[in-house]
């Protein structure tokens, strides 16, 4: 996780994002603090990258890179706004160990490539390059499968589909049907034949915007429809609101990258 210490929105790279509205740091950090907390409570070793000044998206951690088995592979992003990203996390990873790939394929790390049992799902459309998801087979020696986003309020995979079940199984996602392209659509109802599907409402809470270790998810409070379907399935749930970090496009899921070690 990285803390919100230089969030603001100064610049619109998703609907989202509105620069002449100014956001409150201090709600932020105090939101982001609550996350913090509810992972520590659940037993998670939470580590902590530095923020740096100027990247105010930084606190947005899942598009660091993506780390499977150990491997670290980097972030490229879209955009100028948050290039200087790929670095910092890059440099990270190395301190902490873990074998590093620069990529050469622009991605936004687990913002739109999410493993599900020993798949990947890859997001497209608006920001990872579909040669990305090539390079993230061949890297990080996992099955791809690419899904195309084709609303731009859910310009990164992690808006509009959520991993409740790291290990896989027909109802181990969620996800917002609308959100992805026909072929992609019947993808999902072919390999998640049990998924939970989510209503836009829930879906424009950023509620899929969730992070679960199988047992537990932790979401959004306002996903009232969505918290309720989970408690059903037998999940845990845990509302930590992020309200203020929506205003830069993003919620739980885009705070956290989650570091898999080696096997
Ligand atoms: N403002 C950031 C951007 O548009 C938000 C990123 C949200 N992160 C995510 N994993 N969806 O790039």
């Amino acid at each position: 996780m990285c803390r919100p210490d230089h969030f603001t929105v100064s610049y619109r790279i998703n609907p989202w994002m509105r620069p002449d509205q100014p956001t409150d740091n201090a709600l932020a950090l105090r939101q982001w603090s609550n996350l913090h907390a509810a992972y520590r409570d659940l037993g998670f070793d939470v580590r902590l990258i530095d923020p740096l000044p100027g990247l105010p998206d930084m606190v947005y951690a899942a598009n660091g890179g993506t780390v499977v088995d150990g491997i670290a592979l980097t972030a490229r992003f879209r955009y100028a706004e948050r290039a200087a990203e790929g670095p910092a996390y890059a440099a990270w990873f190395r301190a902490a160990g873990l074998a590093v790939h620069e990529a050469d394929a622009v991605n936004e790390g687990e913002g739109d490539l999410l493993l599900v049992g020993d798949t990947i799902y890859a997001g497209s459309g608006f920001r990872t390059d579909p040669a990305a998801h090539a390079e993230a087979a061949r890297v990080l020696g996992r099955e791809v499968v690419g899904l195309r986003l084709v609303d731009p309020r859910y310009y990164h995979l992690d808006t509009a589909f959520a991993v409740l079940d790291p290990a896989g199984g027909p109802g181990s996602v969620a996800y917002l049907p609308a959100a992805f392209d026909d072929a992609s659509q019947e993808e999902l109802r072919f390999r998640f034949p049990d998924a939970v599907i989510v209503s836009e409402e829930d879906a424009a809470v950023l509620g899929l915007n969730c992070f679960s270790d199988g047992h537990t998810v932790v979401h959004a409070p306002q996903a009232e429809k969505f918290a309720a379907d989970l408690a059903e399935r037998g999940f845990g749930t845990v509302g930590v609101d992020t309200g203020e970090l929506r205003r830069g496009g993003g919620g739980i899921k885009c705070c956290t990258l989650e570091l898999r070690e080696a096997p």
